[in-house]
């Protein structure tokens, strides 16, 4: 069966009993800027799980566009995925734990045809937050499933919540034996050994859990399942992996046919992203350095290298994204529709990167060069880290071209250096969305970054007294106020433009951390240290060359701000200067 019909049977099944079909979420969620992509199919449900009227009724079913990217460092391996499908079916307030398991029941064995002796259950063994639900288990004997099969498990498996705090209950989880030998006599659907495989998901939503840690009863009892399609496709096909499903063959062929150095864990990591960044893409999404935007990049970019590993041209992408719309276009209208925008926005992103790696290789070298002048073998881990927070140069990369210069790199001192960073960028993105971004345009984000350059570069050429007095950007011109006692001469003013326009040209990765102000004011960001910026702050860090508190956005690379022009210099008030200034393409 394709993953097409198994999404056709279940909305039919669900309809049939009742459920009004509804259209999937985006997936980047409608005003809820607390998270960055829809994980679950209750994820837009909220509201209405905690008692708001639905408009479509008390029973809905729908296939939800999901991305999840906890594991997005795994992709590659068989079964991870960043993107993927959910099939659910919601009571709200209506059915609840006896008609969802029948449903469920009836639905694996009666349209999907899998035979009862696959099937196992697990259900929640109880605790002092909720009791044990013996009700769940009988309800699963009397559809038909032997006692044997019924498990019980503590919280850790058998109670769904979406983060930490919200709507949340016990659940029953149904598994799927692939006939795989059990790896000992313990095995059981709680091992990942691979034997049994999770399919569906019914969580019995009946409580709320507090910040404080507290449960307390919602005010009617919600089931919300969550049945994952591409898994589901994998198993009744008796594929090993979702790559070898309708849904990713045809692209996994192709990159095999271009592929000038093959390797299955890249071709993976190119099928499963370019897809995931077309969805992200077609809902609205657009890289950027920060949040969602920066999962995207990260995606697009993951991808490339992986193209450059296969030693796959990089002209070939646009065939690669064509034959991705046209095999995926049945279920995703909207790639379709927003085909031109796809292509774009990817393949800019990939041009970008390339330069990345253009601009990266040459610092490397230097460093290098330098290295075995001195008549030594190490590379410090430093300069790789740096390569990596400058240029945005991947550290593998600086590893390989180390390598082939019978370099050594000091992997030690990097990993530790790169796993501060990574703590400071996760907390950074744990963050809600800050700012007001939505007015910002892409002439607008230039001139702030821009401005940035132009602070850094008035404290070289003048000297450390000078502080931001004010700035008003406009989409014609920035404006930056500042102290300093007299007029500039022509000279500072030629010195201070060179000095942006040599920025400008060296193309820096500007990279954005959010951290105490405390830790900002340590790390050298200089900025409006006033409190009204509250707890955290937001670092943008330009390269080597600028650091400074910042609400943002600013643009990824500064070659995309063109040519920096000083137009006017002029008194403030008393002690305050004034610049005008332009950016020209
Ligand atoms: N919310 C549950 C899950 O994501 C069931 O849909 O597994």
């Amino acid at each position: 069966m394709k993953a097409i019909e198994i999404r056709e049977k279940y909305l039919k099944f669900f309809e049939r009993h009742g459920h009004k079909i509804i259209p999937s979420a985006p997936l980047i969620p409608e005003n809820d800027p607390s998270v960055l992509f829809t994980t679950a199919g209750m994820h837009p449900l909220v509201p209405y799980l905690l008692g708001e009227k639905h408009p479509e009724g008390k029973r809905l079913t729908d296939y939800q566009k999901c991305l999840r990217t906890v594991d997005l460092d795994e992709v590659g391996d068989n079964r991870h995925l960043t993107f993927f499908e959910m099939l659910g079916n919601w009571s709200l307030g209506d059915y609840f734990k006896e008609e969802a398991v029948k449903m469920s029941f009836e639905f694996l064995t009666k349209e999907l045809n899998i035979p009862i002796e696959k099937l196992s259950v697990t259900c929640f063994a109880g605790d002092k937050d909720a009791p044990r639900d013996i009700e769940t288990a009988k309800c699963w004997e009397e559809a038909g499933l032997p006692k044997e099969k019924i498990y019980f498990f503590g919280k850790d498996n058998n109670w769904w919540i979406a983060g930490t705090e919200g709507p949340c209950g016990p659940d029953t989880e149904m598994f799927y034996d692939t006939g795989k030998p059990a790896c000992s006599e313990h095995c059981d659907p709680s091992c990942d050994c691979g034997k049994y495989v999770e399919i569906w998901n019914n969580v019995f939503m009946e409580y709320y859990k507090h910040e404080d840690g507290t449960y307390t009863k919602l005010k009617q009892q919600n089931v919300d399942t969550g049945l994952g399609l591409e898994r589901m496709t994998m198993l009744l096909q008796g594929k090993e992996t979702p790559y070898d499903t309708e849904l990713f063959k045809p692209i996994m062929d192709e990159l095999k046919k271009l592929a000038k150095s093959d390797n299955i864990n890249s071709r993976r990591i190119v099928a499963e992203h370019l897809r995931a960044s077309m969805m992200i893409i077609a809902d609205g999404g657009r890289p950027s350095n920060i949040d969602r935007g920066y999962i995207l990049r990260r995606i697009i970019r993951r991808m490339t290298r992986h193209l450059n590993k296969l030693e796959i041209d990089l002209s070939k992408l646009e065939i690669l994204i064509d034959l991705n719309i046209e095999n995926l276009k049945n279920m995703y209208p909207e790639l379709e529709e927003k085909k031109e925008t796809i292509k774009q926005i990817i393949l800019e992103e990939k041009d970008k990167f390339t330069k990345t790696l253009i601009n990266g290789e040459r610092e490397f070298n230097k460093i290098a060069t330098q290295i075995m002048k001195n008549n030594q073998n190490t590379i410090p881990g430093k300069d790789i880290f740096n390569l990596y927070e400058t240029y945005g140069f991947p550290p593998e990369v600086s590893k390989e071209l180390a390598q082939e210069q019978n370099l050594k790199v000091d992997e030690e001192e990097f990993e530790k250096l790169f796993k501060e960073h990574q703590e400071k960028s996760r907390l950074g993105s744990e963050q809600k969305f800050k700012g007001g971004l939505a007015e910002q345009n892409e002439t607008t984000i230039a001139y702030h970054t821009a401005t940035h350059l132009l602070h850094k570069a008035l404290k070289i050429v003048l000297g450390d007294h000078v502080a931001q007095k004010g700035s008003n950007i406009t989409a014609e011109r920035l404006r930056f106020d500042f102290s300093h006692p007299q007029k500039m001469t022509k000279d500072e003013l030629k010195k201070v433009e060179d000095i942006v326009n040599e920025q400008i040209q060296r193309d820096l990765l500007v990279t954005c951390e959010e951290m105490s102000l405390e830790e900002a004011k340590k790390s050298g960001a200089i900025g409006l240290f006033e409190n009204k910026y509250g707890e955290k702050v937001k670092v943008y860090t330009i390269g080597d060359f600028s650091k400074e508190i910042c609400g943002g956005p600013h643009v990824s690379h500064t070659a995309e701000l063109g040519k920096f022009i000083i137009k006017k210099e002029e008194a403030s008030s008393a002690g305050v200067r004034r610049i005008k200034a332009i950016l020209v393409k």
